[in-house]
């Protein structure tokens, strides 16, 4: 999604401003652009496409001090220079991400006033309703206060204004971040804590329906009322070196090999179960979109041991006004800002729901707006694609719902083994880069898995891939199957074996293209004809971790399919790392 950078520095922010914006390059964009303010006067220069081109074709003497960027993942208009921030009216500059819902209205009775559009954008009004109340008499902050006020929506911007002074005035409504960070240049303000990294040793978040008039000394925070709100700073914990990617041709690549390590160090920390944190406890509804959804669907299988569990996608919940049974949510986003698990955990809260968020940027929205966090820790995840936040939300769902690190001990072996396989599975996506359709099996907890599997390979490689429960095939999807389409099928030696056996021979008996992921004692149970391939893990240190062993093997087979097919691995089309609009 959008993001957004702003600084107001001692010296030329011009050295800052695009690396920040690069920083933010992994949410997803198709245009980018900057504006300056100096001497009294906007400059911008906008780009459809990569930030290179931005830095190719930038005039390279401009020495201003305050200055602003977006990169831009459009909603209301096509991709376009056109319509890239940052926009402009006479003397204003707005950038912005979210979405101006009443932008119609406001656009036509702009019109009507004499204002000329230069974009399809909804931003674009943003800057014309603030030029529009200077106009009429308001100074700009009181012009930039009004104005945010007739705006309808979820948004998160930043405006500059010329002939005035050199300051960033900002906005927030609803759920898109917006944080301020000092350090020694100055202050900055930007959409992700990452566009902070190098520029910033501390940072607050504004809370929602908040603005601020942001200055090189300082940050004066009002509510929507008027009235002055402090800001809650935090140490800046993000450095240069943890947004790297090393040796590493992907952070994608990078991400999957530091899961091991992700999980050893949350394994070496406590935990609370949710037995601790709530002993009366019944019942537990998850929560969460994409990946995070699926890790709670595994979460699921442990949790319902125990409790009553109710599994929601957030993206379906917050509408269909169900009546929650009595107990705790656990919401789940590594971004900690997703809009449709926000909007669904607003639910819940009114709903009388106790709230734990497991997130992997502990002061995000989601984080603060918890009664108890769980931090994955597993540091900035850049790829697009979610991997280590995965397999530690699965972890931390496992504590939860009481497996202690002892149980787990030698798992982070098991999975440096797993990842070892990863020549073998670069095999296999070879021999299936070419194909347009696959289907991913799996029975019991190996189901959910089978989904993410799937999931991945949709969003890396762009070819349908479809996750079924074996046990469902018969009941119409085996008449998919035959000779052409690729299956993978996840074949763990466990209680239910036996019957994920009987859906193989299903299979076989039509002459289907398995490809099988099992383990050792499971492939001495193998059928000796009928399998394509057939690829062994290493043993889960319990039979309850295999979904932590299968995701590598499923990871892989998902990255080396899309690396085959030459697609953009880190940032996917039409994707973006941070979805902040519903
Ligand atoms: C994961 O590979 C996806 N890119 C996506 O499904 C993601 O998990 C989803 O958008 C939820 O994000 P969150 O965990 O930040 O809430």
């Amino acid at each position: 999604m959008c993001g957004i950078v702003g600084m107001i520095h001692a010296e030329s922010v011009m050295t800052a401003l695009v690396p920040a914006l690069r920083r933010l390059e992994y949410r997803g964009y198709d245009s980018a652009g900057i504006a300056l303010l100096d001497q009294n006067q906007l400059t911008r220069h906008r780009v459809l496409g990569v930030l290179d081109q931005l830095t190719g074709d930038m005039p390279k003497d401009w020495d201003a001090k305050t200055g602003m960027g977006h990169t831009r993942w459009a909603t209301h208009g096509e991709p376009s220079v056109r319509n890239a921030h940052p926009h402009f009216s006479h003397r204003v500059a707005i950038v912005h991400n979210g979405i101006v819902d009443n932008f119609q209205t406001l656009k036509t009775d702009l019109l009507n006033k004499g204002y000329a559009f230069a974009s399809d954008t909804d931003t674009e009004v943003i800057a014309h309703l603030i030029d529009l109340h200077m106009t009429q008499g308001h100074d700009p902050v009181s012009a930039f206060s009004v104005a945010i006020q007739q705006l309808e929506g979820n948004f998160a911007i930043a405006c500059m204004i010329s002939h005035w002074q050199d300051a960033l005035l900002v906005a927030r409504r609803g759920t898109p971040p917006l944080l301020v960070g000092k350090g020694p240049m100055g202050y900055s303000i930007a959409s992700d804590a990452l566009g902070l990294v190098d520029v910033s040793d501390h940072l607050a978040y504004l809370e929602g329906d908040s603005w601020a008039i942001v200055t090189q000394d300082s940050a004066k925070v009002y509510d929507f009322s008027g009235e002055r709100k402090p800001l809650n700073w935090q140490k800046q914990m993000l450095h240069h070196q943890s947004c790297n990617q090393g040796d590493y041709a992907h952070f994608m690549r990078k991400e999957m090999d530091e899961q091991p390590d992700v999980i050893a160090r949350l394994l070496s920390q406590p935990t609370p179960t949710l037995a601790q944190l709530y002993p009366d406890l019944n019942h537990v509804s998850l929560l969460g979109c994409g990946t995070s959804f699926y890790a709670a669907w595994i979460g699921k299988y442990v949790l319902e041991q125990r409790y009553g569990v109710t599994l929601e996608l957030a993206s379906e919940f917050s509408y269909r006004h169900a009546i929650m049974s009595p107990g705790v949510t656990l919401a789940l986003s590594q971004s900690g800002e997703t809009a449709d698990t926000l909007k669904a955990v607003a639910y819940a809260k009114n709903q009388g729901q106790k709230l734990i968020s497991l997130v992997n940027a502990p002061y995000s929205s989601l984080a603060r707006c918890s009664d108890h966090v769980l931090d994955m820790q597993a540091g900035p995840e850049i790829g697009v694609a979610s991997t280590k936040a995965f397999t530690a939300q699965l972890w931390l769902l496992f504590a939860l719902a009481g497996i202690t690190p002892d149980r787990a001990q030698h798992l982070p072996q098991s999975m440096r083994q797993a990842l070892q396989l990863a020549p073998d599975i670069r095999r296999w996506a070879t021999a299936l880069a070419d194909e347009s359709n696959m289907l991913y099996l799996g029975r019991g907890v190996s189901y959910p898995v089978a989904l993410e599997g799937a999931l991945k390979m949709k969003e890396l490689s762009y070819i349908h891939a479809e996750g079924l429960a074996a046990g469902e095939l018969k009941h119409g999807s085996l008449a998919l199957v035959d000779q052409t389409i690729p299956i993978i099928f996840l074949a763990p030696h466990d209680a239910i074996f036996d019957k994920t056996l009987g859906n193989i021979h299903e299979i076989i008996a039509r002459k289907g293209r398995l490809h099988v992921i099992t383990d050792q004692a499971g492939a001495e149970k193998m059928p000796a004809v009928g399998l394509t391939q057939c690829l062994i893990l290493p043993d889960a240190p319990d039979p309850i971790f295999n979904p932590f062993i299968q995701t590598m093997a499923l990871q892989l087979l998902a990255y080396y399919t899309a690396l085959e097919r030459g697609c953009s691995i880190d940032k996917p089309r039409n994707l973006a790392k941070s979805v902040t609009v519903e």
